[in-house]
């Protein structure tokens, strides 16, 4: 291959867009293919079918410049490509941990039979490992171009809400390849990143397939650990956020993406989590992975957990009560509601009894296609009115922001449910409200607390009588 690459984008989500509008702003000529024709010609028209700050402007700017278009076109892709990328989506199988490939496999076995010359087919996609193997060996059986058709793998770790950043400044760039050829081919398609200094690991597929996977598994695994000493801390007394805040000072800890509440959701760890366990399970490293169902399990009681906390901020019962919720997206700066522990919470306390009023920044239209049995209102005030509990379920800078003495006069009961530790815990009981959020002093079930007082009783006794007996 000569020159630059010309690049195809199989799959136009939040993965393949921004990974196709980015690198047409590297100056590629980028083609995405999607099997959805109305998404393929909404983004031929501009227009972001999701929610990704930063994306709209790039996938413009590349659509004015010639650089980037898109099409549902297998042929039309084949013949323009020489690098293949594959974004496709690898959901969780219903009914089972694993994951669905049907997806993955639809535009491999699409795109394989019409490679007829040269090229890099690259998976992006996240698989449970043993994939790549398998699709590596029947590429060149397939393709017309034989072994001129090469898979190669360069998982992508890029986080919603910071798809653009992720993607031109990445932490590093893995890169799977069998050949020379493929990692030349790679390290020019990203030559920018690399010449700015981003790191560049080469290893082989399979390995570049466990990447992405132990990744996600790490950070979830790092999420319910300290959701875990949360859960302690209500015992005790003590105070998880400040408990993180130390730990995060332990450099091989670290504070990033250890922050306790709700717990994770979104497209992406929860269903890597357990198509991982699943498929150690097939290679027989079952036991190996065990832990990622205590972590998947830890993970799930924060919703509970949130749940309790709410009807205990409600006076004992959620029937007839009203609850102000500010955020169903599963994280701020997205609109993605999948798996989302923020809806779930709200969803559940509504079916509880409670008349519950949500408001998100971004992504009420898809929470209403889903739940459309809870109200919807326009702003933070009009979530907030007349509520006897406010919760807060997504840490919107917004809601942050919001004035703990303006919503005073607008809700019923000065009490809220911090469950990102998003507020400022003493503004808001400076201006006169019942504060509570997870892990956190003043939050502990009461049964709890009065065992832990027993407990703390006998060691003052204990210590009382050691000193007595040493004067
Ligand atoms: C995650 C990974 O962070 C990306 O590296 C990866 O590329 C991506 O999955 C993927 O596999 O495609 P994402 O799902 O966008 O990215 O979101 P995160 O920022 O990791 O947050 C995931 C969930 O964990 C959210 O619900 C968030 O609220 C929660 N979270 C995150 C915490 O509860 N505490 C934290 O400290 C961090």
């Amino acid at each position: 291959m000569s020159g630059r690459p010309r690049l195809t984008v199989f799959g136009t989500g939040y993965l393949g867009t921004a990974h196709a509008a980015c690198l047409a702003s590297l100056g590629f000529e980028v083609l995405g293919v999607d099997v959805d024709a109305a998404r393929a010609s909404a983004l031929q028209a501009g227009t972001l079918p999701f929610y990704e700050p930063g994306l709209e402007p790039l996938l413009r700017a590349g659509l004015h410049g010639g650089r980037l278009s898109f099409t549902t076109s297998y042929p039309d892709a084949a013949e323009f490509g020489n690098v293949h990328f594959i974004c496709v989506g690898t959901p969780q199988r219903p009914g089972s941990g694993g994951a669905d490939l049907s997806q993955f496999e639809a535009c491999f076995a699409g795109l394989a039979p019409l490679l007829r010359r040269p090229c890099l087919v690259v998976g992006k996609s996240t698989v449970p490992p043993g994939t790549v193997a398998a699709y590596g060996q029947r590429l060149p059986a397939i393709a017309p171009a034989g072994p001129g058709a090469e898979l190669a793998w360069n998982p992508e770790f890029l986080r919603e809400g910071h798809a653009v950043g992720d993607t031109l400044r990445p932490d590093r760039i893995v890169a799977g390849v069998r050949s020379a050829r493929a990692e030349a081919t790679l390290r020019a398609v990203y030559a920018e990143p690399l010449a700015a200094g981003i790191p560049f690991l080469v290893t082989d597929p399979a390995t570049a397939e466990m990447v992405k996977v132990a990744a996600n598994a790490f950070l979830a695994t790092k999420i319910s650990f300290i959701n875990a000493m949360a859960e302690l801390c209500e015992m005790t007394g003590a105070d998880v956020l400040s408990l993180a805040g130390a730990l995060g000072h332990d450099r091989r800890i670290g504070a990033s993406g250890m922050r306790p509440g709700l717990g994770f959701g979104g497209g992406c760890l929860p269903k890597d989590i357990r198509a991982l366990a699943a498929r150690a399970a097939e290679l027989g490293a079952g036991e190996a992975l065990e832990f990622l169902h205590d972590i998947d399990a830890i993970n799930q009681r924060r919703r509970t957990r949130v749940v309790d906390l709410a009807r205990e901020a409600a006076g004992g019962r959620l029937e007839s009560r009203r609850v102000g919720v500010l955020g169903v997206a599963f994280k701020p700066g997205s609109d993605d509601i999948r798996d989302s522990p923020a809806l779930e919470v709200a969803a559940r306390i509504q079916a509880l009894g409670a008349r519950v009023a949500v408001f998100d920044p971004a992504a009420m239209d898809r929470a209403k296609h889903v739940h459309p049995d809870l109200e919807y209102a326009g702003s933070v005030l009009g979530a907030a009115r007349d509520a006897d509990v406010l919760l807060v379920l997504t840490e919107w800078p917004e809601f942050a922001a919001a004035d703990p003495e303006v919503l005073a006069k607008t809700v019923a009961r000065q009490v809220v449910v911090d469950a990102r530790h998003a507020l400022d815990a003493d503004a808001w009981r400076a201006c006169g409200w019942d504060y509570r959020a997870p892990g956190r002093p003043g939050s502990a079930p009461p049964a709890r607390t009065a065992g832990i007082r027993l407990h703390q009783a006998a060691l003052h006794e204990a210590a009382a009588g050691f000193l007595a007996a040493a004067v």
